[in-house]
């Protein structure tokens, strides 16, 4: 990809060593990005290199190639921060929005809750912004309260003030979607948590991925998104938080890098954002999601929303033009992120998605760690489809044609 170049979604492609690889006799067309996306190979250089050259532990040895990885995973840091509009210091290392999620519920939820608060949930919720709060509440006597939604996926915004309390704590809600693709107006949510005097955690996960973001617009407390699903590596994520509340905040897991200074009976910590990093980081990992922020700035996020936006227009026109599709989510294009949740007459969403992987199109099946999505629309699994910056009208007819498989199949 050119600098500066228009949106070149061949030369993007071309960027993606994994896209290019046949399954079976069909070349490969992956719509599985919800789940995680591929990756440009300037992520897998610099891990590489990274790797290669600078390989040691951080923070620690004073020596050239410790000060390098340092160097390294700090800069990462500040790109990341940069990518959200963020202070560096505010951004904490995590393994992926499931981990920073249960930070939060434990370090601030364990001393900020008591019995009878409450938490409000939405029913739209992926599994790793429920169970953590349910395990708090559990702990601590915490009420857990739900938005619910309408019939095409969004939040019913209405009953809002109603479930906003004198007793509700925490807000926890989606950025966009993962089974739904909805995009919620999170700014409209954080502006009546606040009213209510509560604080507000944003899941990003499917959010930063596709959308421009701005935390400090945003006006969230707590921001979170997970590195594998925007071009960068497993197992690295980010917790964004507000520094006065990350300081008043006790650590999440005790160990190395975390302490200021250690004694027989306690311990003092050390400064935010590193309070919250215990034990040897992945390093790798933050390196290359500093390199998968570049090449996504490079795109520009504002470019990479339109070209999904223009692609999901083309995709939902051919699909809801199928025979006996059930489309979930908003119908309006305004509200819903790349995602096209489904189902077909009677095919269960798994023969769907294995007769799809016949036909070279990689799409998930099941209750996309969303049950209560599930069970809102009374079906057991939909098959999902996710589209990303690299996917094209060509893939969107690939399923099309596939899709016309499974229906000649069931009939
Ligand atoms: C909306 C949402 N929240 C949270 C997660 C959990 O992310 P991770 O498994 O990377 O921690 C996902 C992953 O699919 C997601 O889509």
């Amino acid at each position: 990809m050119t600098p500066g170049a228009d949106f070149d979604v061949e030369a993007i492609r071309a960027d993606f060593p994994a896209l290019n690889q046949a399954v079976g006799d069909k070349s490969l067309v992956y719509l599985d990005n919800a789940a995680t996306s591929q990756k440009p190979r300037a992520v897998l250089q610099v891990l590489d290199a990274y790797y290669e050259r600078d390989n040691a532990n951080v923070h620690r040895g004073i020596h050239e190639l410790s000060r390098r990885a340092t160097e390294a995973y700090e800069d990462a840091r500040r790109k990341v921060a940069a990518f959200i509009g963020a202070d560096p210091s505010e951004v904490i290392w995590t393994r992926g929005t499931t981990e920073a999620i249960n930070l939060v519920a434990w370090a601030w939820g364990m001393e900020n809750l008591d019995e009878g608060d409450e938490i409000l949930l939405t029913e739209m919720e992926h599994h790793s912004n429920l169970v953590p709060w349910q395990l708090l509440a559990r702990r601590t006597g915490a009420v857990l309260r739900y938005l619910e939604l309408d019939d095409q996926g969004r939040l019913m915004l209405d009953g809002l003030d109603d479930l906003l309390t004198d007793r509700t704590r925490l807000v926890a809600v989606s950025h966009v979607s993962n089974a739904l693709g909805t995009i919620n107006p999170v700014q409209e949510i954080v502006a009546a948590a606040k009213a209510a005097g509560a604080i507000v955690l944003v899941d990003g996960a499917q959010g930063a991925v596709h959308l421009p973001v701005d935390v400090g617009e945003l006006g969230a407390d707590f921001y979170c998104f997970s590195g594998h699903k925007m071009c960068g590596p497993t197992g690295i994520g980010v917790l964004w938080g507000r520094a006065e509340l990350l300081e008043a905040m006790e650590p999440f897991q005790g160990g190395g890098e975390m302490i200021e200074f250690v004694h027989r009976d306690h311990s003092t910590w050390a400064r935010v954002p590193h309070k919250f990093e215990a034990g040897t980081p992945n390093i790798a990992g933050a390196v290359g999601l500093g390199a998968a922020v570049d090449y996504l700035r490079e795109l520009s996020m504002p470019a990479v929303a339109r070209h999904e936006r223009e692609l999901m227009a083309y995709a939902m026109d051919r699909v809801r033009d199928i025979d006996g599709i059930r489309i979930f989510g908003p119908e309006s294009l305004e509200d819903r992120s790349a995602v096209i949740s489904f189902t077909l007459g009677d095919a269960h969403p798994h023969d769907i998605s294995t007769i799809l992987d016949a036909e070279g199109v990689a799409v998930r099946a099941g209750h996309h760690c969303a049950q209560l999505v599930m069970k809102r629309y009374d079906v057991a699994a939909t098959a999902r489809a996710s589209f990303y910056l690299y996917n094209t009208p060509d893939d969107v007819d690939r399923l099309v044609d596939g899709l016309q498989v499974v229906q000649s199949i069931f009939g």
